[in-house]
């Protein structure tokens, strides 16, 4: 007897599996699943493959998101321990690691994170070898260098997550002391995902209304009004949301979804993000930092060059020295 299906649908032609816009996430911890959310819910990707080495975990995710496949647009979740799932991934996003402990620095868990990514991104490569890699795990701007390296891929095509979400909860700090949606506070953080990134004050504006042209101290010891301390808000957030709920989550996957749709569509849109810095702004060292980046399908295609002050040329120079001197004492 023939099927019901055979009996209901009359094959045209065969329908293409998979599309162009295939995205792999490494890792479905907290992490790896709010980025999974993110870009399923906006519809950034109709083709996603989750992969870790917790299998029963990886399973109960795969099958907790397709269970809202009603509500998406017909999305294609799959998950595996097996790389070969992963094959033409469009971008492979890594978010596999050990993450921060309370009062643990990023910098501590590079070795730890980086013995884990020589299981993972040659891997990545071997099945998609013109993807284009997204990374996350901290320390970020490291691991970005160390996925650099053990992809051969071209610096164009590694990315990092970098001061991306910085600069979120920068503009956001910002919105909330000037009543002023964060779309429309437009400023920068760059330099290293962390503790020593740069607030580029100089360029600090609403609607091309520099806030340094209405207080020149802005950002600096000595400003009466003290907006300096929203950076130092932006480098204590991540500490005190891990204090306070374990982990960070939902601002890191927004970012990461946003990122993935620039180089999906092609956009051309301007992001910090980590990229190899070496020539800029004076740096001399092999290291990834954020600067302003033009994002694409091609990866980074242009750095923006920003005006720095000297005192913001300075900072990023010392967290070029700071991360090649963590990078050189790294075991490949
Ligand atoms: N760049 C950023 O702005 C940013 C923001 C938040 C967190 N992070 C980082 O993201 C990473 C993940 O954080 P999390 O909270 O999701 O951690 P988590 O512990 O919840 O999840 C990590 C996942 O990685 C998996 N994993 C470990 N080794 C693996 C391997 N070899 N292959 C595949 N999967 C593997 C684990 O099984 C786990 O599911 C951390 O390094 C964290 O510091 C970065």
């Amino acid at each position: 007897m023939t099927s019901i299906k055979e009996r209901l649908l009359k094959t045209v032609v065969e329908p293409v599996s998979g599309g162009k816009n295939k995205i792999t996430i490494v890792g479905v911890g907290q992490v790896g699943m709010a980025c999974a959310f993110s870009i399923l819910t906006n519809s950034v990707s109709s083709d996603v493959v989750l992969i870790d080495v917790m299998a029963d975990k990886l399973k109960g995710e795969m099958m907790d998101l397709q269970h809202g496949s009603a509500f998406l647009k017909n999305a294609r979740i799959n998950a595996s321990t097996d790389y070969a799932a992963t094959a033409n991934s469009t971008i492979c996003i890594v978010t596999a690691g050990a993450r921060q402990r309370e009062g643990e620095t990023r910098l501590d868990l590079v070795q730890r994170n980086t013995d884990i990514f020589k299981g993972i991104i040659p891997q990545l490569v071997k099945y998609s070898p013109e993807t284009t890699l997204l990374i996350v795990s901290n320390p970020v701007d490291i691991l970005t260098y160390v996925a650099w390296k053990l992809s051969g891929l071209p610096k164009n095509r590694v990315i990092g997550s970098g001061t991306n979400l910085d600069s979120a909860r920068f503009r956001f700090l910002l919105s909330q002391r000037l009543e002023i949606a964060p779309t429309s506070c437009h400023g920068w953080v760059i330099g290293e995902h962390g503790d020593t990134s740069v607030p580029v004050w100089s360029g600090v504006n609403i609607a091309g209304v520099r806030l340094r042209d209405l207080n020149e101290k802005v950002g600096t010891d000595q400003d009466p009004e003290n907006w300096g301390e929203i950076h130092k808000q932006v480098v204590w957030s991540a500490y005190e949301v891990i204090k306070l709920k374990g982990y960070t989550s939902w601002a890191i996957g927004l970012s990461i979804s946003n990122l993935a749709q620039s180089i999906l569509r092609n956009m051309s849109s301007v992001h910090a993000i980590s990229t190899l810095v070496n020539g800029f702004h004076g740096i001399t060292e092999d290291v990834f930092l954020s600067l302003p980046c033009v994002l694409g399908e091609n990866g980074v295609s242009r750095v923006v060059l920003q005006q720095l002050t000297d005192t913001e040329r300075d900072l990023l120079q010392k967290s070029a020295k700071t991360m090649h001197e963590v990078q050189s004492g790294l075991k490949f």
